[in-house]
Formats: structure tokens, C-alpha cells, sequence
């Protein structure tokens, strides 16, 4: 293209954005698309998103509420967020009040704005969800990060917590904590949050607390720490996940009630920006969080199924000799090659991204590598997103007796399942 006129220096960009790109999950399935436009065929394990559809009464309540067209209150429409207190209550425990809820377009966007308020350090445990970083350099805040390490399943201990707050004990800290975890698919017990929490209340630290894969949670033991540390923690959720409706951007917060100036500049950042979430969309997630069999059937088989897929995965790399945690919810799975290391390298790979670089290239599947998540550049893990088939389908074959095997999963998600097969015969073939 050739320009004319102004000419603009790219020193103008704002030195937050230097080296940053387009978020790591956002590309892949880009790259993905494109390659799949070439006629390759190409499994998609790179992007976190729900193989399953919108339930069918939350569908119907989108069609119903097309019409709907006023700007809504800054922190949400009332009548839904007297449903989100009750859902909240009834499903982990937490005791709130309307005033303590703020809904937003994606919990991303509320995270994000809850960061630029918020003037402290933020304390992220690493391997994290890709975008708590980003958004933290974008608003300029200070950052520690948390090494986790597979002999600890990827988690954080009491001690790490407390030798970074014992630096500076009077700082005003930001920890954010998300469980079952993006991308290592690890959740925290009740004992270890209680643990936590005697740290967290020891030197008044706020906690993000990224809740949004608990209903995906396989044996239904989620513990929301809202209910251990009411005082300090902000209850992330969203209809992203559970409700496989990430792209209709909607999300929420249950902020304390000693937090509301926190809400409260949120939404003053919210109404000088996106004003409020789409009118329709929050009209539909009324029917999303009010009680009904349906909604409980569907929760229940869409984590049948990605819990006897996940167990499936784990069988299947089983056969190598690989560093890999069974997830306990969600749909990921965090493995670290680390033993193969010789053998990679002598092909020429020595780091997680030249590890999927090279997956993705010889067999046309598509992980995302432990650096997009925070771990070192040389260490050889990957998160691998089991997301790759038709849920619908899944659904609507789901066994009659509800008992899904190992047939079930090797039948109605074959295709991840192919993907994994693929991955592991490529190690193998090192
Ligand atoms: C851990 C985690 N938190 C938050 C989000 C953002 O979800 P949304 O903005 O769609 O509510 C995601 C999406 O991938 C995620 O994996």
C-alpha cells in the first residue's frame, strides 16, 4: 500500500505495548484457519474453547431477547444480578448481595479493567492463563510472578505466597489465583486454600479468584474461596466455559462488600469505555443462571465427557515417559517433555515453541507451548486443549444407561483423540 501525507513513527506506540502481540490462544486459531483454508488438515488443540453449544433454553432466550436495545446499567441489569446472587449461593456458597455483582463483556474485559483500578502489585503463579501478564504490562502495574513446579501439581504453596510478601509486608498486593487452572488443569483442595488463606489474610492481600471452570470440575468437589476468605477474594466466572458461549462475551464479578469503591471504579472505567455489557446477551444469561433440570443435565454429561476424555488422553500418553498431571477439570492438559529432551534435540528442537512448531508442521496438530504460559523458553512443555470435536454430536448421542466409556469418547471425539495418537507416535518416532 502506498501512503501519502502523514507519515507516523512507530515510537508513538505506547511503550506498555512494546513486545507484546496478538494473545498466543487468539493467534493459533488463526494460524489454524488459515492453514485449514490450504486444505491441510489440521487439529485444533491450540485454542481453550468449549466443544459443546449453548444449551437450547439459553439459545432460545438470545432469540427472544433480540429486540432488546437500551444501554443497561453499568454494572448489569438488576433483575439478573438478583439471579446471579441466588445462583451463586445455591451452587458454591457464596453470600452476596446485588450490589456486589458487576457483569462485563467477558470476565477478560472485568479483569482488565480490575487491574487498571487497582493500584498495587499483581502476583501471578506461573504456568498462567496467557493474558493476566499482558494485561498487567498494558496498565503498567508491577508484576511477581510464582514459579510452580510439577512435583507441586503446578501449584502454590503457603511459603512461596508468604516469602514474597515478607520483602514488603504493608504492600498492597493483587494475587490471582485461577482453579481448576488454565493450562495445567489442577485445582486446589479446600485444605490448601484455607492454607493460603492464612497468608493472604496475614498481610491483606486481595485474590483474584478465576473461577470459571468450576461447574467443569470431574468429581463436583469445587471449593470457591469466596466461602474461606470472604473478606479479600474476587469471584471471576462467566458464561465462557460451562455454558460454551465464550463468544457471546460475557462475564462477572462478586466483589466484597469492603471492595465496593473497586466495583465502583470499575464501573466508572466501564461507562467511559464500553458503557455496559450487550443488552440481549445479558437478557439470555438470566435463563443461564436461573435453576432448570435442563441446565443441570447439561452440566452434568458435558463433564461426564470431558472427564472420561481427559482420563483417555492420560492413558494414552501414559506409554511415554513424560511429566504430566491428570487434569481434575476443565479441558487441558499440561505435559512436560522434558525426558525426551536428547532426542529432540538432536532433531533440532530445544524449545517449547520449536516443539510445536515442528508437532504442528510433521502431523497438523496444534498445541500452544509452555512459554506462551509463563514457563522458561527451553523448558519442553505444551498445553494441550481437548477441545477438537463436535459436542454437539456428543450430546446428542450421550449413552442412554449415562455411562460414557472409553468406546463413547473413541467414537464421538475422535478427532482429539487422533490428535493425541498423533503426538504421541511423533515422540515416539524420535
Ligand atoms: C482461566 C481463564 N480465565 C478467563 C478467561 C476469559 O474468559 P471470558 O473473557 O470469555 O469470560 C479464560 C478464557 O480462555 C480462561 O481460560
Amino acid at each position: 500500500m502506498t501512503h501519502s501525507g502523514l507519515w507516523i513513527p512507530d515510537e508513538h506506540l505506547n511503550a506498555n505495548l512494546a513486545g507484546l502481540s496478538t494473545s498466543a490462544t487468539i493467534a493459533i486459531q488463526q494460524h489454524c484457519r488459515e492453514l485449514a483454508e490450504e486444505g491441510k488438515q489440521v487439529f485444533r488443540l491450540g485454542l481453550g474453547q468449549s466443544p459443546f453449544p449453548v444449551p437450547d433454553l439459553v439459545v432460545k432466550a438470545l432469540q427472544e431477547n433480540a429486540h432488546q436495545k437500551d444501554y443497561l446499567p453499568v454494572k448489569g441489569l438488576p433483575e439478573l444480578r438478583h439471579v446471579l446472587v441466588e445462583h451463586h449461593r445455591k451452587v458454591f456458597g457464596i453470600e452476596c448481595g446485588v450490589e456486589d455483582i458487576i457483569v462485563g463483556p467477558g470476565s477478560k474485559e472485568l479483569m482488565f479493567i480490575l487491574q487498571l483500578v487497582y493500584d498495587g502489585e499483581i502476583i501471578i503463579p506461573m504456568p498462567a492463563w496467557v493474558s493476566y501478564l499482558p494485561q498487567a504490562r498494558i496498565v503498567g502495574r508491577p508484576v511477581n510472578t510464582i514459579i510452580t513446579t510439577f512435583e507441586h501439581n503446578w501449584k502454590i504453596t503457603p511459603d512461596q505466597l508468604e516469602s514474597i510478601c515478607r520483602l514488603d509486608p504493608r504492600r498492597a498486593r493483587l494475587l490471582i489465583l485461577n482453579y481448576p487452572s488454565n493450562p495445567t488443569g489442577q485445582t486446589y483442595s479446600k485444605d490448601e486454600l484455607e492454607e493460603l488463606t492464612l497468608i493472604c489474610r496475614k498481610y491483606k492481600m486481595l485474590v483474584l479468584s478465576d473461577e470459571i471452570y468450576a461447574k467443569t470440575t470431574y468429581d463436583q468437589s469445587h471449593e470457591s474461596l469466596v466461602t474461606i476468605y470472604p473478606e479479600g477474594t474476587i469471584f471471576s466466572g462467566g458464561l465462557s466455559k460451562w455454558c460454551g458461549a465464550g463468544g457471546w462475551r460475557f462475564g462477572l464479578f462478586v466483589v466484597p462488600s469492603s471492595a465496593t469503591w473497586l466495583s465502583d471504579a470499575m464501573a466508572t472505567v466501564a461507562s467511559e469505555t464500553y458503557t455496559s455489557t450487550s443488552a440481549p446477551i445479558q437478557y439470555a444469561a438470566i435463563s443461564a443462571f436461573t435453576p432448570h433440570q435442563d441446565l443441570d443435565t447439561y452440566t452434568d454429561r458435558c463433564r461426564d465427557i470431558l472427564h472420561v476424555l481427559a482420563k483417555t488422553i492420560m492413558e494414552m500418553l501414559g506409554v511415554l515417559e513424560i511429566n504430566v498431571r491428570a487434569p481434575r477439570g476443565g479441558f487441558y492438559v499440561f505435559p512436560d517433555f522434558e525426558p525426551y529432551r536428547e532426542r529432540l534435540a538432536r532433531a533440532g528442537i530445544f524449545t517449547s515453541k520449536e516443539f510445536c512448531t515442528r508437532l504442528l508442521a510433521d502431523t497438523g496438530v496444534a498445541v500452544l507451548p509452555g512459554s506462551d504460559f509463563g514457563r522458561p523458553e527451553i523448558e519442553l512443555t505444551t498445553r494441550i486443549a481437548f477441545v477438537d470435536f463436535n459436542g454437539s454430536e456428543a450430546l446428542q448421542n450421550y449413552p442412554e444407561n449415562g455411562t460414557v466409556d472409553r468406546a463413547f469418547v473413541g467414537g464421538h471425539c475422535s478427532k482429539t483423540i487422533e490428535a493425541v495418537r498423533r503426538i504421541v507416535d511423533w515422540i515416539c518416532s524420535f
